[in-house]
């Protein structure tokens, strides 16, 4: 069964950015088994090479080495992904030197909260980073658009065809997650074969 890594939300404690990465993790949780990575949580200094790697970032890194898949979620921040969220991605520099590096061999779910409606353009910030850190982002995105009313004041969320649009992205990364497992590769030729929310 794949690992699959949540990465994501905000500072806040109502992060509807975590609420919705809480959902997509749902969705994959039939097929893997899940870990929420809540950015909050982390205690992740801004990154800098000129001091001693603390522990947290060296936890950090250790987890996403060893997982199958990830699955991503930033709220928007004018116009792109918040410090915060690319701040803990900074810190997977310490994977450069690995065997294979980075998120090599890795698909990535994404997934973003926003105010308006620019939600899309803090996905397509999160995919230049995917293919940096050599890693696939799978097709199916999920920009949730107007978070003040998609979610309730304590940050959950209150949608539910957000909600299934949620968990069939978390289920089409673990679909690639087992395609990678068993070939090396992913592509959509063998969508049936390993349950595809796409293909069905
Ligand atoms: C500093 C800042 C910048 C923001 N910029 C945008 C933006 O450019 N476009 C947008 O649609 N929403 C923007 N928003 C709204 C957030 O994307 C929205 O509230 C999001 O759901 C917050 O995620 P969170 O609940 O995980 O904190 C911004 C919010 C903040 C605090």
């Amino acid at each position: 069964m794949p690992d699959v890594i949540g990465l994501g939300g905000s500072l806040r404690a109502a992060s509807t950015s975590r609420a919705a990465l809480q959902v997509a993790l749902d969705g994959a949780a039939a097929g893997a088994a899940t870990r929420l990575l809540w950015v909050r949580d982390l205690d992740l200094p801004l990154y800098t090479a000129e001091h001693s790697i603390p522990r947290s970032a060296r936890e950090l890194a250790d987890t996403v080495y060893s997982c199958d898949a990830m699955i991503w979620s930033s709220p928007t921040y004018h116009g792109s992904i918040s410090g915060s969220f690319k701040n803990a991605l900074d810190w997977l520099i310490l994977l450069a030197e690995r065997d294979p590096p980075y998120l090599t061999n890795k698909p990535v779910g994404l997934v973003a909260t926003a105010g308006g409606v620019q939600g899309l353009q803090a996905v397509n910030s999160m995919e230049f980073v995917v293919r940096a850190l050599r890693g696939w982002s799978v097709p199916l995105v999920q920009p949730v658009a107007q978070s003040w009313q998609t979610f309730d004041p304590d940050g959950r969320l209150a949608d539910d065809m957000i909600g299934a649009q949620l968990r069939e992205l978390g289920a089409e990364v673990v679909r690639a997650a087992r395609q990678f497992q068993a070939h090396g590769t992913c592509d959509y030729a063998d969508a049936a074969q390993f349950g595809s929310a796409v293909g069905d």
